[in-house]
């Protein structure tokens, strides 16, 4: 990112015991290229000084408008008029009860609403009080407004109760910042006001349609303890089924291994391996309108399983493999009218060439293309970074990085179009 062009972040940090957290925020908005402002609410500084994030800065802390050693007046006017984002990292239910009503008691809820730039809050508090209706309430309100937010996670927290609460890792919440500013970098702000538009917000305009989603990784057996697997977490694939369940479709999904929480009240059916995953896709097949392969499948497996665990016995040992069924080639050779058929291709090299040949070799309608060595992009990351072609068109239209779950809803708008085609 080049100097002027920096992305201003003003970092709201509020009294909670994840307050400490927010340094590892700033440091990594820092490393990627943006100039960060700090303001506390006077709670936050009981947990950390002022002092840590002024060295850090290398600029005045507001905490206090009226503080006498304050070197700007207005400061409330010119902070929050000068940034792109106001992110607030922890928030508490507090200061989200404040931003709720447009109570400006201090230098942060003043600057809120002082602030026409776009405010991410992530917060962080105990699950009892994350629970509550109050809170729950505001932060509906609050979303309502335009606000967005980093959800909270479930763990161990600070209370030494399970629940969630948590704020979610510092990594992501900078992922889903930096997610807001790629979104269009000329025009930032501009675009930045402009809410993005989740699941909810959009239309029922899939709720004709029944989805059979592929998800997650195979797992083909050497032996009753080896196998060859692969890195897929399921996380592109849920989040595909989440989003074509908010839209109103009937979600069924296919479900290898994965390292992410099943959704609740969608269909899901094991399917371990390449064969057991092929056989549940074609007993479902006939009841989809969309199918979606998302999951990672093996392409070979062992060609015999071992009865019993291969003894360590040769320096070498050479195992034959066999291929496994194609999966989506087969759904689209056996698909019935109306079937839309979407693919996945994660490449190294030559991601567009060998994702368009996929496309036409599989008779795909549309392929979402993963260059799986771009940070932040393919397996096991919360974000991807994409490229969707479609059948008989040189489109390509790029999806820069972005939380999984937004893509999915971008992967479904090209959809919906080939639908109404
Ligand atoms: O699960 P995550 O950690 O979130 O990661 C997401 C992802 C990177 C796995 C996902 O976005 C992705 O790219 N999935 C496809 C990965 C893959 O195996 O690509 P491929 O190029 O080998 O296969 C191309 C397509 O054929 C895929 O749609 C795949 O599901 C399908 N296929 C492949 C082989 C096979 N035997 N049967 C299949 O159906």
């Amino acid at each position: 990112m080049s100097e002027n062009k920096k992305h201003r972040i003003g970092l709201g940090v509020c009294g909670g015991i994840a307050a400490y957290k927010a340094i590892e925020v700033l440091r990594l908005l820092q490393k990627s290229g943006c100039e960060v402002r700090v303001a506390m609410t006077k709670h936050a500084t009981e947990f950390i000084q002022p002092l840590t994030f002024r060295a850090l800065t290398d600029n005045y802390v507001l905490v206090d408008d009226y503080a006498p050693e304050n070197p700007d007046p207005i400061a409330h006017i010119n902070f929050s008029q000068t940034i792109d984002l106001l992110l607030i990292v922890p928030a508490t239910a507090n200061t989200i009860a404040k931003f709720a009503n447009g109570i400006a008691d201090d230098f942060l809820s003043s600057t809120y609403l002082a602030s026409q730039a776009p405010v991410l809050i992530a917060p962080a508090m105990n699950s009892t009080m994350w629970e509550h209706p109050a809170t729950q309430r505001n932060v509906e309100r609050l979303k309502s407004d335009g606000v967005f937010f980093v959800k909270p996670i479930a763990g161990e927290l600070a209370c030494k109760t399970v629940g969630t609460g948590k704020l979610e890792d510092v990594e992501n919440i900078v992922k889903q910042v930096l997610n807001f500013l790629v979104q269009s970098p000329k025009s930032k702000v501009q675009s930045l006001s402009e809410p993005i538009q989740h699941s909810e917000t959009r239309t029922q305009d899939l709720k004709n349609e029944s989805f059979l989603i592929t998800v997650g990784g195979t797992r083909e057996a050497i032996d009753p303890v080896r196998f060859i697997s692969n890195h897929s977490s399921g996380k592109m694939g849920f989040a595909v089924a989440e989003a074509a369940q908010k839209r109103g479709a009937k979600v069924t999904i296919v479900c290898g291994v994965t390292s992410v929480e099943p959704l609740e009240n969608v269909k899901t059916i094991l399917g371990i391996s390449a064969d057991e995953m092929f056989q549940a896709v074609m007993k479902e097949l006939p009841n989809a309108t969309i199918f979606v392969g998302a999951a990672a499948v093996a392409d070979y497996r062992p060609a015999s399983r071992a009865a019993a665990k291969i003894k360590k016995s040769e320096d070498v040992l050479t195992l034959e493999l066999t291929k496994t069924p194609d999966i989506l080639a087969n759904v689209s050779a056996n698909r019935h009218d109306g079937l839309l058929v979407v693919g996945f291709a994660a490449e190294t090299e030559n991601v567009i060439e060998y994702a368009r040949s996929k496309m036409e070799r599989k008779n795909l309608d549309l392929i979402v293309a993963n260059d799986i060595t771009r940070d932040g992009a393919g397996f096991n990351h919360d974000t991807n970074i994409a490229t969707i072609l479609k059948r008989g068109s040189n489109e390509k239209i790029e999806i820069p990085l972005m939380a999984k779950r937004e893509m999915a809803d971008r992967i479904l708008d090209e959809v919906v179009k080939l639908r109404h085609k």
